[in-house]
């Protein structure tokens, strides 16, 4: 567990025995390859708001029965069932003196072999804090000096005049005759715990491109529209300063459920599998997210977000790609990502 990182705990049995179990990974990676190749969905929209409900319902009674142990259910792909415990809000004690882990937001992750029948699963982000002043001890927050608006707004004015911004402008102008109600951002990263060298030009650019795509498009069509951003690890001060520019933190996956195609998504490097989550939710408008490589050998890749078959196709038959974003051998594009728009073709 790293400063900021990630707990993940086993699972409960929800319909003892699972139909899966005993298992092999030679089977499970057999169901999963069958499973995928026919076509058959692995994330839908209603598994992903039947998780939302129950997590919705555990923020609203917080705090009433906390002997209780606090239990989401989660169905798998051939309906069995599994349990996670809450643990948002529990504090354990660290390795080091005056050092305690807090759980924070949940995530929604995948791991392990008795899991592997559960595209849906739930992690906890853990913060790591002082025992005795409850504030954190990571290092990017304490080395952090800058009050994180002024960040930001000094971030969206530079942004602003990023070349990479001009293009990204004139694109919008093509894809407003499309019909766009919001702008959705995930896994921008938080600011709070973002200034640092390594994050320089990644969180705050980030956050800013969303902000800017809204300022743009209302802009552009004289109508207001709505922005959501999710990310686990945003902070209370990011979801404020967020705020401020009209920029709205949704709690996860309500902003995944709000994935539609009158939509602009933006992404660079998430840590989930958003671009197959979203072949199988919607059409957006316009994505910008990291390159599809359409045509890769997909043999074996280690990657939180694959570009999968089904990811690909949808790319090539229903969207125009527009690189509008260099890469050049020095490193010096802010984000280190081939991030790409690609915007939906009309349909006559
Ligand atoms: C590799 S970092 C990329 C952060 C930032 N986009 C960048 O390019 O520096 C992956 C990000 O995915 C976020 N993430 C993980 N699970 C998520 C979820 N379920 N919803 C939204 N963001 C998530 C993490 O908190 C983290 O900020």
């Amino acid at each position: 567990m790293n400063d900021l990182g990630t707990f993940h705990r086993d699972p409960l049995p929800g319909t003892p025995p699972l139909k899966e179990w005993p298992c092999t990974i030679d089977k499970a990676s057999d169901f999963l390859k069958t499973w995928y190749d026919s076509g058959k969905p692995f994330f839908t929209k209603k598994e992903l708001e039947k998780l939302s409900t129950q997590l919705n319902r555990r923020y609203n009674t917080r705090g009433r029965n906390s002997s209780q142990k606090q239990l989401i259910s989660i169905k798998g792909l051939t309906g069995s069932k599994l349990r996670y415990e809450v643990l948002t809000g529990q504090v354990l004690t660290g390795e080091k003196e005056n050092q305690d882990w807090e759980m924070r937001v949940n995530a929604l992750e995948q791991v392990k072999l008795e899991e592997a029948f559960f595209p849906l699963q739930i992690e906890h982000f853990v913060l790591k804090r002082a025992s005795d002043t409850k504030l954190p001890i990571v290092a990017d927050y304490i080395r952090n000096p800058v009050p994180v608006d002024e960040y930001l707004q000094s971030t969206l004015k530079s942004w602003k005049q990023f070349p990479h911004w001009k293009n990204l402008e004139e694109l919008l102008k093509l894809v407003s005759n499309h019909k766009i109600t919001k702008v959705i951002g995930i896994a921008n990263g938080p600011m709070e715990f973002g200034t640092n060298e390594h994050y320089i030009g990644r969180c705050g650019m980030q956050n800013s491109v969303i902000i800017t795509i809204k300022e743009s498009i209302e802009e552009i069509t004289g109508q207001k529209i709505k922005c959501y951003t999710q990310d686990p690890r945003y902070t209370a001060v990011d979801q404020w300063a967020l705020a401020q520019h009209g920029c709205e933190v949704l709690e996860d996956p309500k902003a995944l459920l709000e994935i539609d195609d009158n939509c602009i998504l933006f992404s660079c490097c998430p840590a989930l599998p958003l671009k197959e989550i979203t072949v199988e939710f919607a059409r957006p408008a316009m994505l910008i997210w990291d390159r599809v490589d359409c045509y890769r050998d997909r043999e074996w890749t280690f990657s939180h977000n694959p570009d999968s078959p089904r990811v690909g196709n949808m790319i090539q038959k229903e969207y125009d790609c527009h690189e509008f974003w260099d890469m050049p051998e020095d490193g010096e594009v802010p984000f280190k990502s081939c991030l790409t728009a690609y915007i939906r073709r009309k349909v006559e």
